[in-house]
């Protein structure tokens, strides 16, 4: 337990740098507002902090579209504003993980453009996915794939050139790479050196899955489509070579994978002992407000895991999904169901990772339609993520709430007039406030962690009642039902998502979790549990079986 990574039980804090906090006054994140705001995170009790990219960039997907790996974006700042930003997390105890991005670049990459330049078939267009294209005149798409985004995946080059085609899962700006080319593979491991060289602790791997595409772009039918770019087994050869890169370096250095995998072992396979340290459990996020689905969740993951000798993580939003709060209905009811599941996550084994705004309790904003900015809701691909990606509130009674120094500046995207009494400075005093409630969440999870088993316990009690078990004599209940709960005897209560008094009184009101903790209530047999997943009968009254699930590394 002792000699565990420091990342396999850490708190992560997403910041989205562009709406995280504003320094130098001109309505956009940048990384000397992050900087200022560490204190704050580090008094929130978070171990670590991801930064979303801040690397130059046309911001055609707000970063995303990155067209120097090595350098800063002058909207953010400086590699001087990385590196102070870096010291002064360092010396708060804070970890810092940043996004790569290595599925594609931005069209203004040099390497695009020398692509462009150097014409077809040649070394600079292999770096990419150019094709010709099909038809009379090559004037249908190579294939038939999708953007994630909306639309073909396919660019034409204009006419008056040579007229290939180039693949883009995402936006036309950003220009698939081709993985199968080692010039490809070479600048990558030397871009992970380069940040691995200043310091960074980590790597969140964005698009992940993505990087093959199956050999000769095949048409995909509506169901084939997906297993023809998403997860191809040759993507795991890279994270491979990625786990030698990271273990030349001391302190643990690891990375986590944004792979949308069709399920958990399909996830699980990124995270093999010689491959990625971590991948987002997506799962917990896309589960229904249902105990049976969180249930399956958790005994999901951890049969998925366990084999290949991995921890689990739990991710609740991030800044391309709509807030929690709203997806658990909004308004009062979804505020009180997102600290429940917070709660709830927090209580695993494994890390947890929380999106800037989830300890103000935001809700996810319905942005007018000339302010919107986001490339899926400008191609037609969605709804758009603008609405869970807007500033957030500091202090103050009217927007921008203290986002920058300046009263009047105009953000990138309008806060609502609603959300002063959202601001951090509003909720930092008030004990009933979200923040004071995670707080006080991450101060027990610290106090009780160290003592606590890898393994969690899934007793089956009433309908619409979820109850995780650790030990030693841990226990934390989730109440998805309509009607309130009678709690069994769990022990000393230790912190409740809401209502309080009444959980002390023993009831547990719907849209509730809490923690209690037992110190010597733990039957022996569970002492001796190992890895993998096994059946041991209930000891609590009524029960049925208890699943066992452990994740020792
Ligand atoms: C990121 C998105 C981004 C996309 C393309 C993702 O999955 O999280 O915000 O638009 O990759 O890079």
């Amino acid at each position: 337990m002792t000699d565990a990574p420091w990342w396999r039980d850490a708190v992560c804090y997403q910041v989205y740098v562009r709406s995280f906090a504003d320094a130098d006054g001109d309505g956009l994140g940048d990384l000397a507002g992050v900087r200022s705001r560490l204190p704050y995170l580090a008094g929130l009790g978070v171990d670590a902090v991801w930064l979303t990219p801040f690397y130059r960039s046309p911001q055609r997907d707000h970063g995303y579209d990155v067209a120097d790996h090595r350098d800063v974006d002058g909207l953010f700042g400086t590699l001087a504003d990385f590196d102070a930003m870096l010291g002064t997390a360092h010396e708060l105890g804070l970890r810092v993980i940043i996004d790569i991005v290595p599925n594609h670049t931005s069209d203004d990459h040099a390497w695009f453009q020398e692509a462009l330049a150097a014409g077809p078939g040649s070394a600079a267009r292999d770096r990419y996915l150019f094709r010709n294209g099909r038809g009379r005149g090559g004037s249908l798409p190579p294939n038939n794939w999708r953007s994630v985004f909306g639309g073909p995946a396919w660019t034409r080059l204009p006419e008056g050139s040579d007229r290939e085609w180039y693949l883009h899962l995402f936006d036309s700006t950003q220009p698939d790479l081709n993985w199968r080319n080692g010039e490809v593979v070479g600048e990558f491991e030397s871009i992970l050196r380069f940040w691995l060289d200043r310091g960074v602790d980590g790597f969140r791997i964005d698009v992940a899955h993505g990087l093959f595409k199956a050999a000769g772009l095949p048409d995909g039918t509506s169901r084939g489509l997906v297993t023809a770019f998403w997860n191809q087994p040759e993507v795991h050869h890279v994270y491979r070579r990625w786990h030698r890169v990271l273990a030349e370096y001391d302190g643990d250095r690891m990375a986590i994978a944004e792979a949308w995998a069709p399920d958990a072992e399909a996830m699980a396979q990124y995270i093999r002992r010689d491959e990625l340290q971590q991948a987002f459990n997506f799962r917990w996020l896309e589960a229904a407000w249902s105990a049976a689905a969180f249930r399956r969740v958790i005994e999901e993951t951890f049969a998925a895991v366990d084999p290949v000798g991995a921890s689990p993580t739990w991710v609740l939003s991030n800044h391309d999904v709509v807030r929690e709060v709203t997806r658990y209905g909004g308004g009062r009811q979804g505020l009180e169901r997102s600290k429940a599941a917070t709660l709830t996550m927090l209580a695993m084994p494994g890390s947890a990772y929380l999106y800037q705004g989830t300890e103000l309790g935001l809700p996810q904003v319905d942005v007018p339609e000339e302010a919107r900015q986001d490339p899926t809701w400008l191609r037609g691909g969605g709804t758009g993520r603008d609405g869970c990606r807007i500033p957030l509130p500091w202090s103050g009674s009217e927007p921008p709430y203290g986002f920058g120094p300046g009263a009047g500046v105009k953000t990138w995207l309008p806060l609502p007039a609603s959300w002063a009494e959202l601001s951090v400075a509003a909720q930092e005093t008030d004990p009933a406030s979200t923040l004071s409630f995670l707080r006080r969440a991450l101060a027990s999870r610290r106090r009780v962690l160290a003592g606590l088993g890898q393994q969690v316990r899934l007793p089956r009690g009433s309908p619409g009642v979820l109850v995780i078990e650790r030990e030693p004599g841990f226990t934390c209940v989730l109440n998805c039902g309509s009607r309130s709960h009678r709690l069994g005897a769990y022990g000393d209560l230790l912190i409740a998502s809401a209502h309080e008094d009444q959980v002390a009184g023993g009831v547990l009101p719907p849209d509730t979790a809490a923690w209690f903790t037992r110190p010597s209530a733990v039957p022996a047999n569970l002492l001796s549990a190992r890895l993998g997943r096994r059946t041991v009968n209930a000891h609590e009254k009524g029960g049925g079986p208890t699943d066992v699930f452990s994740t020792d590394l």
